[in-house]
């Protein structure tokens, strides 16, 4: 097993199934992104891909270079961008047919790195998000699995999820994103119901008043914009 890797000490690898994937969705014509690098780097690079891969570490680069010469695997559509992914991926541009997430894991990279790769795609292409056990990449698991423009295609070894954009990438205010709706929903009923509680309990039945008045224009208007 090659540690390409947390200078040669480490495999973090994806799984068989996400290469066999890429070897079975990737040719000459296909240009693909990923986050982070790796054996993932070697399949798009094997396949035939155009490909970018964003990693802060020159090392893995170097690595992932040597490794390819070693199999015999051509190189020239790769090109590495060495940097964290949340400062480069802005300025990358250009449409994509499949975005690998698999880059940093912490708070809010895999979103930002979706926020800006997952955009490119266009309709029919590929969105594969590694390792998703880990919130961070569960909860674009949950958003994804909630939105119309997003069909879910496999999740491989309960640890990759590869979804396919089946309608043109939109961003759109939370009250239309059906996952963040159904998770707020008690949260802000328990909020109102407090701050209810709170204004019964100081006998401020003017500020109640107001404040149901308040919420029920809230939630009407939330009902006529859709
Ligand atoms: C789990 S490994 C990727 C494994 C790779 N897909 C493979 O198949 O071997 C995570 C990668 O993300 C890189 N990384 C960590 N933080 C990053 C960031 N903020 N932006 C881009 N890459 C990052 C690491 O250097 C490493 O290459």
């Amino acid at each position: 097993m090659v540690k390409l890797h947390a200078d040669g000490m480490a495999n973090w690898e994806i799984s068989g199934g996400v290469t066999e994937f890429i070897a079975a969705h990737c040719d000459a014509g296909t240009s693909s992104l990923e986050t982070g690098a790796g054996v993932s780097t070697l399949a798009f690079a094997a396949a035939g891909a155009r490909h970018t891969a964003v990693t802060p570490s020159a090392d893995e680069i170097a690595r992932i270079r040597a490794e390819a010469a070693e199999r015999g695997i051509e190189m020239s559509g790769v090109t590495f961008v060495e940097g964290f992914s949340q400062n480069v991926l802005p300025s990358l541009t250009g449409p994509l047919d499949i975005v690998l997430i698999d880059g940093g894991h912490g708070f809010p990279i895999p979103a930002v790195d979706w926020t800006y790769a997952a955009a490119r795609l266009t309709v029919g292409g590929y969105c594969l998000v590694d390792d998703i056990d880990i919130w961070t990449g569960q909860m674009l698991v949950q958003f994804m699995d909630e939105e119309d423009e997003w069909e879910r295609v496999a999740i491989i070894r309960n640890r990759t999820a590869i979804f396919r954009l089946v309608k043109p990438f939109v961003l759109r205010e939370w009250r239309h994103q059906r996952s963040v709706v159904a998770k707020s929903k008690f949260p802000r009923t328990l909020r109102r119901a407090k701050n209810a509680v709170g204004l019964i309990a100081r006998g401020d039945l003017v500020a109640l008043r107001h404040k149901f008045t308040h919420d029920r224009e809230l939630s009407r208007s939330a009902k006529r914009d859709g």
